[in-house]
């Protein structure tokens, strides 16, 4: 019987993530967690804690006292908002990690997962179907804290035996949180402008092709790779993952095919300049080959889906 602790349960990922896990191991099994209070639907279907994975302390004894097996540790601070606050995201990102790696070591947890990010690579990597294994030289303090994290991932897998799995995620699209601070959140916020308003101001250039991937296709792909049998995997750090590439113009041209008023202008701002560090397609070979990775959904089909329940918000006074 496997008992699983999602940390960070009240963010873009954590409020999807935590509610599939519950469908697949049960609502009881599944212990959602995170600083401040989720949506009712997660507080109050399941176990719920309030808890600061900074506090080696408090997580011992939720882990311990709840017989968890299984972590999935998603706290951090995303990239836009960790260049407003370096030293501070670098110590979240950093201690919460070790917190749980340590954790693992100590109370011989079965599986850890820990999210990456296409941020690792930096300016010399090369941009178009970025492999697996190329130069990483990130110069964001998001996207070092990656960097260094997927090294500790490695470190405790070689050293201590914690079986420690990842994804670099591309940005990621969702209808049901907000994003969380990230460089790519323009591909969410665009939908609910153009719904709400019928025109959207970007942060980014209208040529920025970055690689995305839809919700309901990262929380497939997270739970594929906890669940695939160790043997079969290859990496102990980060997987690289494509979805699917675009850019603001070319999003912005799929949303009128839906709303043909729709209009979009340009502002960039700062993370103009993180966006150009990173890749703009990524080769995932390896997790296709590893296991299985695919994907469902592209651009045209994400949009639909998009505008279709952000609409249906809308007309319910929901936004
Ligand atoms: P988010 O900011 O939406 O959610 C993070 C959650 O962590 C928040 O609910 C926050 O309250 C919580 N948290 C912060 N500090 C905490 C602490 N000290 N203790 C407990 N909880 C704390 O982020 P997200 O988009 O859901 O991302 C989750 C993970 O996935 C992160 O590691 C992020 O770097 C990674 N990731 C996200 C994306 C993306 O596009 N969303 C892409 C690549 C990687
Ligand atoms: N979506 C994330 C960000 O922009 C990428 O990790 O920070």
């Amino acid at each position: 019987m496997e008992k699983i602790l999602v940390i960070g349960c009240a963010g873009q990922i954590g409020s999807e993530l935590t509610l599939e896990l519950r469908r697949i191991y049960g609502n009881s099994n599944v212990i959602a967690s995170d600083i401040k209070p989720a949506s009712q639907e997660i507080m109050e279907g399941g176990p719920f804690e309030i808890l600061d994975v900074l506090d080696p302390h408090r997580l011992f004894g939720t882990v311990a006292r709840n017989k968890i097996t299984q972590i999935y540790h998603l706290a951090a601070i995303l990239s836009g908002n960790a260049e407003k606050k370096p030293i501070a995201s670098w110590n979240i990102n950093m201690t919460s990690l070790l917190n749980v790696l340590e954790l693992g070591r100590e109370l011989e947890l079965k599986k850890i997962f820990w999210p990456s990010s296409i941020a690792v690579f930096g300016p010399t990597t090369p941009r178009e179907n970025t492999p697996q294994y190329t130069v990483m030289e990130p110069n964001t303090v998001y996207g070092i804290s990656k960097l260094a994290g997927e090294r500790w991932l490695e470190y405790y897998s070689n050293k201590f035996g914690v079986d420690t799995r990842s994804i670099r995620y591309p940005g990621l699209i969702s209808n049901k949180t907000e994003a969380g601070g990230g460089t790519t959140d323009y591909a969410v916020e665009i939908y609910y402008e153009a719904i709400k308003h019928g025109k959207y101001e970007c942060f980014l250039n209208k040529d920025t092709t970055l690689p995305m991937m839809y919700m309901p296709d990262a929380i497939k792909a997270t739970i594929d790779l906890m669940e695939a049998e160790k043997s079969t995997l290859s990496s102990c750090t980060s997987y690289n993952i494509a979805g699917v590439s675009f850019n603001p113009q070319e999003i912005s041209s799929e949303i009128k095919k839906h709303i043909p008023n729709f209009s979009i202008s340009y502002k960039p701002d700062f993370r103009q300049a993180i966006a150009d560090s990173w890749p703009k397609s990524i080769d995932d070979s390896l997790a296709k080959k590893d296991w299985n990775h695919s994907i469902k959904y592209d651009l045209a089909n994400m949009t639909k889906d998009m505008v279709d329940t952000i609409k249906e918000k809308f007309t319910k006074g929901l936004l």
